[in-house]
């Protein structure tokens, strides 16, 4: 298989990160096996396709280090991180329906597989699942900030699908989407690792902002990745965007630098959809600058939530939260 250079040193990075809390993951990896359990055997089936997937774990790797960082003594954290893989998990399969998406994780997407049924079902049931690991945790502030968090990802997903389709999608309308439908969740996983750390409340707090900037980094990285990642590395189709219209923010910088041939061109193609003209669009994201810019934009958040580090006590945990920062923006995959 094809190994480039840049994902083999984003690869080492990631495998450093998660050799520090190996222990920790593993544990993850057993309770997330543990509560996919259903008697429904279609639910095992879907569970283990889309689990068995596997995926990054970022956030459940974002759990444990912040848990870590935060002096967690007992192991809370490992329901905590399952939960959020979880739903995670669950915003996938119903993402890929809306998104009538047909690969993740290098797999036919589970709608594409089992149907759009499936997915909206079993989605239902990894969300549900979730709360009663929330419910078994026994912490009003964690059920708090998970019931807030899901809520606002649902509304994410509805104001995205608002924007879908509109090129007058602003700048600022898009950040507020990326932060509702994914960095809430970032910020969420490392609020309730503080909580189940019994972290007071300024920690708490400082790994609730890192972890929003880290999230906000990673989604404008994927939104570059629709345009300049690779397909087999991604495990997701690249141009996914753009084939529904979807205006993200390269796109989004491209509409409003490009001459007015092209923009005209990319307003249509938001507005109509079509597969015709996407190499020239693609270009004109390039030669515009619009993936530079979304880069720079991920660096800036990758180096707040860095900065915000300097908030609680230095430890190799915290080292590692620094680097999974800088793992978000150097990702190619
Ligand atoms: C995909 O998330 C959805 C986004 C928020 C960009 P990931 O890139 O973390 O997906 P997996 O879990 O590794 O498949
Ligand atoms: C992922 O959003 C779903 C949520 C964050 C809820 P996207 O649609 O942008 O991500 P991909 O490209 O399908 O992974
Ligand atoms: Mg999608
Ligand atoms: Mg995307």
């Amino acid at each position: 298989m094809r190994q480039p250079q840049g994902s083999l040193q984003e690869a080492m990075q990631l495998k450093d990160l998660r050799a520090l809390v190996a222990a920790d993951l593993e544990a993850v990896d057993a309770e997330i096996r543990r509560q996919l359990g259903s008697d429904v055997a279609l639910v095992n089936q879907v569970g283990e396709y889309i689990v068995g997937a596997g995926g990054k774990r970022i956030r459940p790797l974002l759990v444990v280090l912040a848990a870590r960082a935060a002096g967690i003594r007992d192991s809370d954290h490992i329901p905590a991180a399952a939960l959020i893989e979880f739903i995670h998990t669950a915003t996938l399969l119903h993402d890929d329906v809306v998104d009538d998406s047909a690969k993740r994780r290098g797999r036919d997407t589970v709608n594409e597989a089992f149907g759009n049924p499936a997915s909206v079902l079993v989605g239902d049931f990894l969300y549900s699942r979730a709360f009663q690991m929330m419910a078994a945790l026994d912490s009003p502030a964690l059920i708090r900030v998970m019931a807030d968090a899901t809520n606002t990802i649902a509304a994410g997903e509805v104001m995205q699908l608002m924007n879908s389709g509109d090129p007058d999608t602003t700048e600022i309308r898009y950040m507020e989407v990326i932060y509702r439908k994914t960095a809430r969740l970032f910020e969420a996983g490392a609020q309730i690792a503080a909580i189940v750390a019994r972290a007071p409340a300024p920690i708490e707090a400082a790994l609730a902002r890192y972890g929003k900037h880290l999230g906000i980094a990673f989604q404008l990285v994927d939104d570059a990745l629709d345009y300049r990642g690779d397909t087999e590395e991604l495990g997701k189709n690249v141009g996914d965007d753009l084939a529904e219209g979807k205006p993200t923010l390269p796109l989004i910088h491209a509409l409003q630098r490009s001459a007015p041939a092209d923009a005209a061109m990319i307003r249509s193609v938001i507005s109509e959809g079509g597969t015709e003209d996407q190499a020239r669009i693609r270009q004109v994201v390039e030669s515009t600058g619009g993936l530079d810019y979304t880069a720079r934009l991920a660096e800036n958040e990758a180096s707040r939530a860095i900065e915000i580090l300097a908030g609680i006590p230095a430890s190799a945990f915290r080292d590692g939260l620094a680097a999974l920062a800088r793992y978000a923006v150097s990702r190619s995959a």
